[in-house]
């Protein structure tokens, strides 16, 4: 294994390890439990369910980092979703990274 592949391994155990510890808590923080959780159904869709169908596409996490802040509607239904503008870039980007991490 290259020097360079071992330093991407490690960069992203460390990243990955990171947001699984600080982003549950940031949902809690943000309130978004109560729409969300990890693999029950409530308002929204299950972190389990954005995972499965994301977790496989190219920049899915700054995508989701946008909706995250911005809302919107029509993809898991017609039911919308508020916009979380208190939510900050760098956070919008860590949860979106720790829901995407979740299966
Ligand atoms: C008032 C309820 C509500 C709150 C609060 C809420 N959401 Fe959502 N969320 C929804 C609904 C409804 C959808 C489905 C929207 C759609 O179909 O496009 C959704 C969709 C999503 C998606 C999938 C987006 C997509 O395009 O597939 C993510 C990721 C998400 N929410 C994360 C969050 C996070 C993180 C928070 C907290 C900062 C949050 N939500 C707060 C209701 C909510």
């Amino acid at each position: 294994m290259s020097k360079y592949a071992a330093a991407l391994i490690a960069g992203s155990l460390f990243i990955n390890l990171g947001s699984a510890m600080a982003s549950p808590e940031m949902v809690r923080k943000y309130n978004c439990t109560a729409c969300h959780a990890e693999d029950k159904k409530k308002y929204g869709p299950t972190y389990q369910q954005v995972a499965l169908k994301y977790s496989d596409e190219a920049g899915a996490a700054e995508k989701l980092a946008k909706k995250i802040q911005t809302g919107g509607a029509g993809v898991w239904g017609n039911t919308p979703m508020p916009a979380q503008p208190r939510v900050t870039d760098e956070d919008a980007l860590a949860i979106a990274r720790y829901i995407l991490s979740v299966k």
